[in-house]
Order: C-alpha cells, then sequence, then structure tokens
C-alpha cells in the first residue's frame, strides 16, 4: 500500500507524520501501525493497548516478515513515526471462563439458613460413620458427607431450601453462558463440608455434572477461599509467566474469599482447591452440582 494512507480520508492524509519516509512505508508491506495517524483518527482516547502492546509492532499480509518500528530522522534525533498506515488493531476475549459469585437471599434468611445447617452438620457428623471413615482418608482432619449421604436436598427441609435459593442463581448463570434448555438443570448431589483449621482440598473437578457451586456457611476470619485454575494451563508450557499485577482476567489462578452467606458457581470441568484453612474455626460449606435431567 503505497505511502500507507490510500484508505484514509483525504483530511487525514494532510496529517500523515511530516518525516515518514517512503522507504518505511515500502518496508512495511500490508499495513504496518503507526500511532499518531491512529490517534488523529480515534481522537485521544485510543486505548492504552496501541500505545502499549501493539505500539512499534507492524501487522503484515500473511507470510511476510514483521516490519519493524516506523523511525525517522526529526534533526538529530531519531523518533518513532507514531502514524497508522491502516486501521486500528482491537483485541477481543474468547473462550470465557466465567464464575458466578452473589449473595444467596436477604441476610435475615440466610443467617436463619445458616443456623439450621450447622444444627443438621453437628447432627450428621454425631451418626454419618460412613462418611466420617471416608473422610479419615480422603479428608483429612475433616468431614464431608460427599460419599455417603450426596443429596441431602432430597431427604433435608433445610438442605431443600438451599435447593430452591440456589436454583435461581443456577438459572441466572446458565442463561448469562447461555445455555439451551435451562428448565431441564436440576440440582443432583449436595453435601456438607467441614474443615477445621489445617483441613485442604486437593485439585479437583466435578465429574458427571454441568454446574457446580459452593454455599458458605461458616466462614471465619483468616479461612482459605477457593482457588480456580486456568483450564488451559496445561497448553501454555512456553508461554511466560504473568505478572503479578496481572489483570484477574489474564491470571492463571484467581481465588475467591469464602464470604459466609455467598454462593459461588461455575462449569463442573473447572478445577479448583481448598488451600489449608488458616482461619480460627471451621470452615462450612455446602457444596452441590447441576446436571441435565
Ligand atoms: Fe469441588
Amino acid at each position: 500500500m503505497a505511502g500507507g494512507c490510500a484508505r484514509r480520508p483525504r483530511s487525514l492524509r494532510r496529517q500523515r507524520c511530516a518525516g515518514a519516509s517512503r522507504r518505511t512505508a515500502a518496508a512495511a508491506p500490508g499495513w504496518a501501525l503507526c500511532v499518531c495517524a491512529a490517534a488523529a483518527f480515534a481522537g485521544a482516547a485510543l486505548p492504552r493497548l496501541l500505545s502499549g502492546g501493539l505500539q512499534g509492532r507492524a501487522r503484515t499480509t500473511a507470510g511476510s516478515a514483521p516490519a519493524a518500528p516506523a523511525t525517522h530522522a526529526r534533526g538529530k534525533r531519531r523518533t518513532r513515526c507514531k502514524m497508522a498506515v491502516s486501521g486500528v488493531p482491537s483485541v477481543a476475549a474468547h473462550f470465557a471462563t466465567p464464575i458466578y459469585r452473589r449473595r444467596l437471599h436477604n441476610a435475615r434468611e440466610v443467617e436463619e439458613l445458616n443456623s439450621e445447617i450447622m444444627v443438621e452438620a453437628q447432627q450428621l457428623v454425631s451418626f454419618d460413620e460412613r462418611g466420617l471413615r471416608w473422610s479419615g482418608k480422603n479428608y483429612p482432619g475433616g468431614y464431608t458427607s460427599f460419599a455417603s449421604m450426596g443429596r441431602l436436598h432430597k431427604f433435608s427441609s433445610t438442605f431443600s431450601k438451599l435447593e430452591r435459593w440456589a436454583n435461581h442463581h443456577v438459572r441466572s448463570f446458565a442463561k448469562y453462558l447461555e445455555f439451551d434448555a435451562l428448565d431441564d438443570l436440576v440440582m443432583t448431589e449436595c453435601w456438607i463440608n467441614i474443615m477445621p483449621e489445617g483441613t485442604h482440598h486437593g485439585l479437583h473437578l466435578h465429574q458427571c455434572s454441568t454446574l457446580s457451586g459452593t454455599y458458605y456457611v461458616e466462614t471465619p476470619r483468616g479461612c482459605s477461599g477457593i482457588r480456580f485454575e486456568d483450564p488451559r494451563l496445561d497448553r501454555t508450557m512456553a508461554a511466560p509467566p504473568r505478572a503479578h499485577s496481572a489483570r484477574r482476567s489474564n491470571r492463571q489462578v484467581v481465588e475467591y474469599p469464602a464470604r459466609a452467606g455467598e454462593v459461588i458457581l461455575w462449569e463442573s470441568w473447572l478445577r479448583h482447591q481448598v488451600q489449608p484453612n488458616r482461619g480460627e474455626g471451621d470452615r462450612v460449606s455446602v457444596s452441590f452440582n447441576y446436571h441435565w435431567c
């Protein structure tokens, strides 16, 4: 594209950086990025991306070598030419991994529900010998009814109330994910987890389900949150680590704090874990799965 300005309005062509040489334009086949013309095009509010990530790089036609940043002599100083030959780059996020978080219900009723759950949790611990045995092997230091009483919502009015309230959130989340047949998603499992100080839950995912979630009942100060891992982590061996200051959407591990009364939802294939509980007291939660029925 000779001169690089052929597709720009005539008024913008006149704003072409005075020092841009024909040699520079010829070195950038296809279209090359040059910030000052893009700024003239888009005003002063160009995204930071333009001045950071892509500035100085030139997009080229397929198969051609990347062009060097456009520069030209201005007096004795060599200055980067900030003119776009054509187009403004855009970056879009695809293949999202949404995580949903919200308070389950109004504060007063949530408080009542949590009290009822704690009473039933103590009852479960007192008679669920199979669950205690299983927890001793697979959930050291804590108790979970996952393997022994994994459908609490089917025989306890307390947990069926939790199911009713959770349904609303699951439906909202499924709608956000643009699932078809929203009404066919039902709670299939629901179990309680009690994690005293030091108990942890290793990296895992929830098989045979579509959406999963956790509702927090008791969360002592300093207790661990829930940590999610980028599902593409095993495909990024050659990628450099992300900066500590990387925005949340670019991190490979994110942690959500555990807050009593809140529900967190995710797609069941997303791996997650709970670090050892450092809070002073039991961290109590109810986990559940939803699946097509
Ligand atoms: Fe889990």
